[in-house]
């Protein structure tokens, strides 16, 4: 719940929480913030139509989804239970820079747990920052990717537990647990998620160079409808989940035939792989091994639009979380969730720990001399849009905007001498 602090008698212009008002000054940051989920977090037509369906819910509250996916809008009044997004000013949608900028710190471990304060004072780390007339400037360590309650302001967001207890999202906490959350090799969520380059923190006469940070914040989402900048925001998920994991393929005699085994380890994200909201991803390996050229190994094959939940492979590999309801179905509505079993590749515990799984295929009486394997991702799995589609809540062409990522450093391909292995190095 976000505790909204106004101070007494103080008249403020909604105005001045519109983001397209800090692009004259602050060009890039809003740029790369236009792009971002941030910015589109109230337009997703999947988080419309499932908003919708938890609205719906007896036993959650109608507020439950916008106050993290429309907080500003919530706080003023402007929506209740999101149903009406459609018609709310598009300055106060999403995770707006007035949102985050006036944060003043985490009231509780999840849930949208912060304390807003719109006092037009905008928060942030800069040493000696300029004066201005558009606001007043404050340091805040709830922006100060070096202070430790930065990455719980973006935790108090990120966990997501549900009315039913069920800690289901939860980025922060799997943080919590690694090795990044403290001693020397403490990285923030802002550290990663928010890279920093020398440049301008505002495009005003007598500014200086500084380190400035990016806004654009990919993670796996990408946008379903037109939205600014979706080619480029599309390309930095890929680039980035193209490092996140090391890969190795290693295909080995085994008895009378052989045995391909792929060893994963998580080398990049702070968290889980997948994390947050992994139970709606779907991400699956995809193994093809071949004799003489006749394909004789085929695990997580599927086309752009089959559904890898589909298949009845004793052998598929999925690395998400798998959500259940109580009737002991795959969730497909987020609220109706009662338990949920982590199969995400872990963040290193301690520096040191070996962290990676391996996985095996056996293919027995058959001499392998080619095998392609890839991680592959679908941000939101086909089997859980398609209730959607029927209900007319999304469209066609949204669907068909749902993209694959094959993570690149996964893209392997083995040939030659049985015992020998491809990949392993960054
Ligand atoms: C007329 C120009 C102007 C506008 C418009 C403007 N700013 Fe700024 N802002 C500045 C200047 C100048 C600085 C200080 C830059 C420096 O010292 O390098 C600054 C600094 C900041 C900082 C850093 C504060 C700190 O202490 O670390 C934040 C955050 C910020 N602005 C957010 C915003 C947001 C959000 C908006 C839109 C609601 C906005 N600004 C609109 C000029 C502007
Ligand atoms: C999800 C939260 C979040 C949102 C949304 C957000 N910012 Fe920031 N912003 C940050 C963080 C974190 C920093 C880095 C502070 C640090 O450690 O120096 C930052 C830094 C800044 C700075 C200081 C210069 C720099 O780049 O480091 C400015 C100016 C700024 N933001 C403006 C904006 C504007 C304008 C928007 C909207 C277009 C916006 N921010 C949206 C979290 C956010
Ligand atoms: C008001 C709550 C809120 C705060 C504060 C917040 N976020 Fe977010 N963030 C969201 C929401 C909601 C989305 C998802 C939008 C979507 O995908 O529909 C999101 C999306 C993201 C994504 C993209 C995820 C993806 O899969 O595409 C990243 C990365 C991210 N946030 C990082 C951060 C970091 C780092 C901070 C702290 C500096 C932060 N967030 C603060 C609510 C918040
Ligand atoms: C050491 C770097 C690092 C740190 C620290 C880190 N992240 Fe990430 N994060 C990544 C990488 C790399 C990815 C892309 C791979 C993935 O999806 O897990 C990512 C992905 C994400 C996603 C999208 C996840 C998904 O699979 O849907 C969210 C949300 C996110 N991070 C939030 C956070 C939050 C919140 C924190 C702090 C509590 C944090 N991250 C700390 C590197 C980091
Ligand atoms: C505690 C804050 C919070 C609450 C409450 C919340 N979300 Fe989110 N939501 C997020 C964040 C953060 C992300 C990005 C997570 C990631 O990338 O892994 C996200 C991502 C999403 C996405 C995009 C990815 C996906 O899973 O399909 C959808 C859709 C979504 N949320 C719908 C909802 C709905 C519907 C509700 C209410 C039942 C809800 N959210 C409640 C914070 C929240």
């Amino acid at each position: 719940m976000i505790l909204l602090l106004l101070a007494c008698g103080t008249q403020r212009d909604v105005a001045e929480l519109d983001p397209a008002s800090c692009a004259e000054c602050h060009p890039a940051q809003y740029q790369e913030w236009e792009g971002s989920m941030h910015a589109h977090a109230a337009d997703d037509p999947v988080f419309l139509a499932l908003n919708a369906k938890a609205v719906a819910t007896d036993g959650v509250p109608e507020d439950f989804c916008v106050s993290c996916h429309a907080p500003v809008a919530l706080a003023l009044g402007e929506t209740q239970d999101g149903l009406n997004l459609e018609s709310v000013p598009q300055s106060m949608k999403g995770v707006g820079c007035t949102f985050c900028h006036q944060l003043e710190e985490a009231t509780g471990p999840a849930n949208g747990a912060v304390s807003w304060v719109w006092d037009g004072v905008m928060r942030g780390a800069l040493d000696d920052p300029l004066k201005t007339d558009a606001h007043k400037n404050a340091y805040g360590a709830a922006l100060d990717r070096d202070a430790p309650e930065s990455s719980q302001v973006c935790g108090s967001c990120h966990d997501v537990v549900l009315p039913s207890g069920l800690h289901l999202e939860q980025s922060y906490v799997e943080w919590e647990a690694s090795v990044f959350s403290e001693g020397l090799s403490r990285q923030s969520c802002g550290h990663c998620h928010l890279p920093s380059r020398p440049g301008l923190a505002a495009e005003v006469d007598g500014a200086q160079s500084r380190r400035i940070h990016d806004h654009s914040m990919p993670g796996v989402d990408v946008a379903l409808v037109p939205w600014a900048d979706a080619e480029r925001q599309k390309a930095l998920v890929q680039e980035l989940l193209d490092k996140t994991l090391l890969a190795e393929l290693c295909v080995v005699p085994e008895a009378a035939g052989s045995k391909v085994v792929l060893t994963l380890e998580n080398v990049l994200a702070g968290h889980n792989f997948p994390s947050g909201a992994s139970h709606d991803r779907r991400v699956w390996v995809e193994v093809r091994g071949y004799s003489s050229g006749a394909q004789v190994l085929s695990s997580g094959e599927v086309s752009e639009t089959e559904s890898v939940m589909a298949l009845q492979q004793a052998d598929l590999v999925l690395l998400h979380d798998e959500a259940l309801t109580a009737e002991g179905e795959i969730s497909h509505g987020i609220v109706d969730a009662v338990s949920v079993s982590r199969r995400g590749l872990e963040a290193p515990e301690d520096l040191g720990l070996p962290h990676a799984r391996s996985y095996a295929w056996s293919v027995p009486g058959q001499a392998l001399d080619q095998v392609d394997v890839r991680v592959r991702m679908r941000p939101v799995g086909l089997d859980l849009l398609q209730p959607l589609l029927d209900d007319g809540g999304v469209t066609p062409t949204q669907v068909q905007a749902m993209p694959i990522f094959d993570l690149g450093s996964t893209v392997l391909h083995w040939e030659g001498e049985l015992g020998s292995c491809v990949g392993g190095q960054q």
